[in-house]
């Protein structure tokens, strides 16, 4: 568990359930993603979510709001599966319900999740990546304190060549 001045980064609980399966079934927020997904998806994300945490001592954390426990959604880090460019690594990825957005709350929370994978974790470089077009994760690579790392810029294995979303940019972080 990690504590921010506005947020809680923790493990997974069941009453995250349903407000997960909101915004991963808003089209806005996954306006950057190949699809929405279903209650069945969303679930087994969620359930994925906790074991790695409860396996590893991070993940991609559940984020609730301090001042009245809402849930917000998930930011953390992971290591990425061998089948991505970029690994091994270890990623920081983030994901708010719409009504989370615009407060620098993801910004918050990835700068604390990646100070605790810095200092706990003992990790020397964590990278992030999105598609060309989702300009907001971008903006929280850039304001947690990441730098563009163009040269390792490559097309998602998960897509087909010449989808939309194909194209991804790299960002990373080193230890300082
Ligand atoms: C990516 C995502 C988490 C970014 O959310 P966001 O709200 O834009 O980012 P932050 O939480 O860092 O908030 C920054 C904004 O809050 C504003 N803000 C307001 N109060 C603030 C405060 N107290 N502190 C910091 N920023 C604040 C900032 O000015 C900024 O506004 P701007 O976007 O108009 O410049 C969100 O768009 C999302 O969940 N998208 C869908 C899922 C997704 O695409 N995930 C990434 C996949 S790679």
């Amino acid at each position: 568990m990690i504590t921010t001045e506005r947020l809680v980064l923790r493990q997974w609980q069941d009453s995250d359930l349903e407000p997960w399966a909101e915004l991963n079934a808003d089209p806005e927020v996954m306006r950057h993603f190949p699809a929405v997904q279903s209650r069945l998806e969303s679930d087994a994300m969620a359930a994925g979510n906790r074991a790695y945490i409860d396996q590893h001592g991070f993940g991609l954390w559940a984020v609730e709001r301090r001042v009245d426990a809402v849930f917000l959604g998930f930011v953390g880090l992971k290591a990425l599966a061998d089948s991505n460019p970029l690994a091994p690594a270890v990623e920081a990825g983030w994901r708010l319900a719409r009504h989370g957005w615009g407060q620098g709350y993801a910004t918050e929370a990835a700068t604390a999740a990646m100070a605790d994978g810095f200092g706990r974790l003992g990790l020397e470089r964590i990278v992030a990546f999105t598609a060309v077009s989702n300009l907001s994760s971008q903006a929280v690579m850039q304001r947690s304190g990441m730098t563009r790392r163009a040269d390792l810029d490559f097309d998602h294995p998960a897509l087909p060549a010449g989808h939309r979303l194909s194209r991804h940019l790299v960002w990373e972080r080193l230890e300082s």
